[in-house]
Order: structure tokens, then sequence, then C-alpha cells
């Protein structure tokens, strides 16, 4: 049996409604998890809202309400999110779940039987934007007006407060950010040893001006620092403390994804939390890009905040998928807009893939009745088979393997090209009066093209290329990596199967006037 894979995404702040940002972040996960299942791996997908902390306590208080009306209302929102953008999660985690308060407790608990908890006084400079304290060192700007490394606001902080012994942790921490694999991508973890090689100073991880939080245990009026229990939760879901079936078969987890900016939280506190407690670590932190618009990040004084669910609805989720797959090489920043959007899709799925599905559906339903039947390769067909097969079977998980989505596409649509290069060169139009046979061989090429052109697709635009496969009559149970072995076209032919003429299934994209400047 493969591995199994554990994958979970950061849990977002309900503090207010999901960005792009958010979205980015789901759909990739989703891709790897559905790659993952497609490659024959036992996946679990944990995704959620980190619902506690002083940013919830003071959103809540703004708008009048409880930070529990907050979230809850809030995290309806993501889950929602969830479903539109199809995130094929196995569990949505809210931090309010009794369970997670449970899980916090023991860690915290397995964390003071190590002797790494000690109660002092905090005083230092926290962001309540990022829920992260500061050095002095690692501010800009002066006064009031000092900010944090992300450019959010910092406050004065003076309170009562738990540490945990995160300098005790710092040799073992650089060997692990120095195993190879472990903090990704290269840039990321040449931060971190950076940081880590600077000095650790111990963590304070416990507030007492708020009580929005999980309680510390035996501690009146202490809650955790809410990252302590954000963490938490990537163990909570599988039923830490307990000794569950799913404990043992997926911890550690195989990839935490999360964004750049939370990197630190996840390549240095968790580990140094889970060695305290004396468990396993997980293999693979990657901090991924941020996802600006027009090259700008999204905020309400420049009233560029766009909801994700709109450009959804606007151009369809597989295309929305497909864009912020291919067009971000991962691990890097990238920009979205309308127009680009557009381009990417009518270029790359409409009038090549989709043109080509089309084209030689329609061929096959006018020319053949839409029946299949044997017919011989010649080196052109087979060279071709043979270069879209290596293209979707084995280059392209390879880059996905790597978490280069980009230039698994990249080979993707390099197959597709190499098809309607085929297609102009068999000219099957003109074989249909100067040698039919001939002609029913190219467009039964195409076909088995096709099939392993979807077959390869279904991780980013799982619908649309679902919608391919029915419509080739390529059995639901039959399409996994495995199945690229199988020899699908025979069995459709022995079983006398007839094509039906295809439906539009990657429309052209229209771009508004106002926006096409
Ligand atoms: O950080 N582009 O929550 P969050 C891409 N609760 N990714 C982005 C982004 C953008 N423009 N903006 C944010 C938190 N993200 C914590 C995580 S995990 C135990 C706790 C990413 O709602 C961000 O990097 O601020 C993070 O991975 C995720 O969205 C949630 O951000
Ligand atoms: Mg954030």
């Amino acid at each position: 049996m493969p591995d199994p894979f554990y994958l979970t995404t950061a849990i977002n702040y309900p503090n207010g409604k999901p960005h792009i940002g958010h979205a980015y972040e789901a759909i990739a996960a989703d891709v790897i998890a559905r790659f993952q299942r497609w490659m024959g791996r036992k996946v679990r997908f944990q995704t959620g809202t980190d619902e506690h902390g002083l940013k919830m306590a003071r959103k809540a208080a703004e708008q009048g309400r409880t930070p529990r009306e907050l979230a809850d209302e809030m995290a309806s929102y993501f889950r929602a999110m969830d479903e539109v953008l199809n995130i094929s999660f196995d569990r949505f985690i809210r931090t309010v779940e009794p369970e997670h308060h449970r899980a916090s407790q023991a860690l915290w608990q397995a964390m003071e039987a190590a002797g790494d908890l000690y109660l002092d006084r905090y005083e230092g400079w926290y962001s309540v934007r990022d829920e992260a304290y500061y050095d002095e060192s690692e501010l800009a700007g002066e006064g009031d007006e000092k900010l944090s490394p992300q450019g959010t606001p910092v406050e004065w902080t003076v309170e009562e407060s738990w540490f945990f012994r995160l300098s005790k942790y710092q040799d073992r921490l650089l060997d692990l950010l120095r195993t190879p694999g472990f903090c990704e991508p290269e840039s990321r973890r040449n931060e971190m040893i950076a940081f880590v090689s600077g000095g650790l100073k111990d963590l304070s991880v416990s507030r007492t001006s708020f009580d929005w939080g999980v309680k510390v245990p035996g501690s009146e009026g202490h809650v955790m620092y809410v990252w302590v229990d954000a963490l938490t939760n990537y163990i909570t879901g599988l039923g830490y403390p307990d000794d569950t079936e799913e404990w043992r078969r997926f911890w550690p987890a195989s990839l935490h994804l999360v964004g750049k900016d939370i990197v630190r939280f996840h390549t240095v506190y968790w580990p140094a939390f889970l060695m305290s407690a004396g468990l396993p670590l997980p293999r693979t932190v990657f901090g991924h890009g941020f996802i600006l618009n027009r090259g700008q990040k999204e905020s309400k004084s420049l009233g560029n905040v766009t909801d994700p669910l709109e450009l959804a609805e606007r151009f369809g989720v597989d295309n929305l998928r497909y864009f912020l797959m291919r067009e971000v090489a991962f691990g890097q920043d990238g920009s979205y807009s309308a127009e680009a959007i557009v381009n990417r899709c009518n270029a790359e799925l409409a009038n090549s893939f989709g043109n080509l599905v089309q084209r030689t559906l329609s061929m096959i339903v006018k020319n053949m009745n839409g029946d299949l039947e044997r017919f011989e390769q010649t080196p052109a067909d087979h060279e071709l088979l043979k270069q879209v097969r290596k293209a979707c079977a084995v280059d392209l998980p390879r880059e996905f393997e790597a978490l280069a989505f980009s230039q698994g596409l990249e080979t993707w649509i390099q197959a597709v090209w190499a098809c309607n290069r085929y297609v102009d060169d068999q000219a099957p139009w003109t074989l249909k009066k100067t040698d039919p046979d001939r002609m029913k061989a190219v467009l039964q090429t195409l076909l088995l093209a096709i099939h392993d052109l979807a077959l390869a697709l279904q991780p980013v635009v799982p619908e649309k290329a679902a919608a391919v496969l029915d419509m080739l009559g390529v059995d639901g149970d039959t399409r996994s990596h495995a199945d690229f072995e199988r020899d699908w076209f025979a069995a459709l032919v022995d079983a006398g199967h007839t094509i039906a003429a295809p439906s539009p299934i990657f429309p052209r994209l229209e771009l508004p006037e106002a926006e096409s400047v």
C-alpha cells in the first residue's frame, strides 16, 4: 500500500468574509488532495477556521456582538466557499469545538510535564492583526507608527503570562530546518534558518487581558495564546490525545500548506511544541506566495477587495481553479485580473483543449455515426500518443508531486497543442473523401489522446474533466492514474459504445467592455 497522505491548509481567521488568498490556498490544497487520491494514495484533507484570539474578540466588540456570534456567522461563509469551489476536505475543523479545547489542553499538559512552561511577565510588542509577538529589532518605523515586518501596527503589551522554553529547542530546530524537504520552498527555508540562527527567545503562550480562547489548565484567568491552540488543530482533527485509528494512520502530517507570512509559526513554534510533547514532526511545510489584485494587495482602503465567489460565479469554478494553478509558479507571488483570467482560460481551455474535444467528437459523430472500431496506428499516430501519454502519466505527475502545478500544466498544454498540430497535419476533413479508413484512424487517435488529457486534468478542473470523460464513455471508477494502463478503448469497442453529439464544455469567456482596456 502506498503511504497515507495527510494534508492540511492553514485554518482561516473568520473575522471577515473569505478573500482571494483564502480561495487560492483552498484550491491549491484541493488540487493536491485530488492529485494524491488519483495517484492511489489514502488521503486525509483537513481545513477549517481559527476562531479565538484578540483579533476576533476586538472585531466582535466593534460590531457589538459576542465573538462566538461573529465566529458562527463568518465560519459559515468559509464553509460555503469550500462548497462552491469544490474543495474535497474530509474534515472542516472549528477551534471552538469542545474536542479542540480538550486536545489543546492535552498538548499544553504534555509541554508542562516536559518542564517547558513557566510563569513570568510579558513585556513587548504585539500585532493583533498578525496575532504575533515581535522583537524590537524586527520593527520598522518610530513610536506609535511602529510596524511589524508584515506592515501591521504593533502595540506595547505588559501582562502576566506563561512562557514556553523555545530557546531550549534552537539547535534541534536548526537541524530540522536544514533537513531537506522540511521547509519549502528554498527561499522560505533560508529565511527561517536565518531567524533561528539569530537566537530564539522563550515564547509567551498565554494571555490574561481577555478571555476569548482555550483555558490554560489549572491557571485561573489565563487563556492560551491563539497560535498555541490554532496549531493544535492539526492533531485535534485526528483525535489527539486519544490513540485513534486516524491518529495512527495519518500522523505525522505529510504536508502543511500555508502562506508565506505564517511559515515561522509552522516551522519553528509548531515543531518545538511537538518536540516538547514528544510527538512526531510533520514531514513538509510549504509556504506558498501571495495572490495580488493587479499587483496590489487587496485592502478596504484601496477599494479593490474582490469576493472570490463572485469570480467563481462569473468565470466558472473550474476556470478559476485552472487559472490560479496555471498562471502563478507555486511558491511565488502572483497577480490576477479579469482579463488575465479570460485570456488564459480562452487560450488554453476554450480554444485549445475545448476546441480539440469539440471537433473530434463532432467529426466522429458526423462521419462515423459515433461508432468506434479497432484501427492500425501509423508512426505519426503512435508518436502523438506517446508524447501525450508521457506528458499526462509521467511529466505532469512528477511536477505535481513537487507542487510545481504551473510547470505540470505547461507540459499538459504542450500535449494539447501537439494534438491540434496533428489534426491540422492529418486534415481528417480531406481524408473523408480520399481515405475514409485513415480518417477513422486519425479521429480515434485523437479520442485516445483526449482520454489521457482529461484523465490528467481531473485534479485541477474536476467537473469539466469528468464531463469530457463522461462523453467519451469512460467508467466513473476507472479514472485514476493506474487506469492509463487499462485498454479502455478496446473495452468500449467491444461493448459497442457510441459517441453522442458533444455539448460544449469549455465555452469562451467574455470580458465586459469596461474591463477590456
Ligand atoms: O494566518 N494570497 O489566518 P488568515 C495568498 N489563522 N494567500 C493568502 C493571502 C493572499 N493574498 N492572504 C492570506 C491565519 N493568505 C491563521 C492561520 S494556521 C494554524 C492559523 C493565506 O485568515 C495566509 O498566508 O490570516 C494563510 O495561509 C491563510 O491565507 C489564512 O490566513
Ligand atoms: Mg493573515
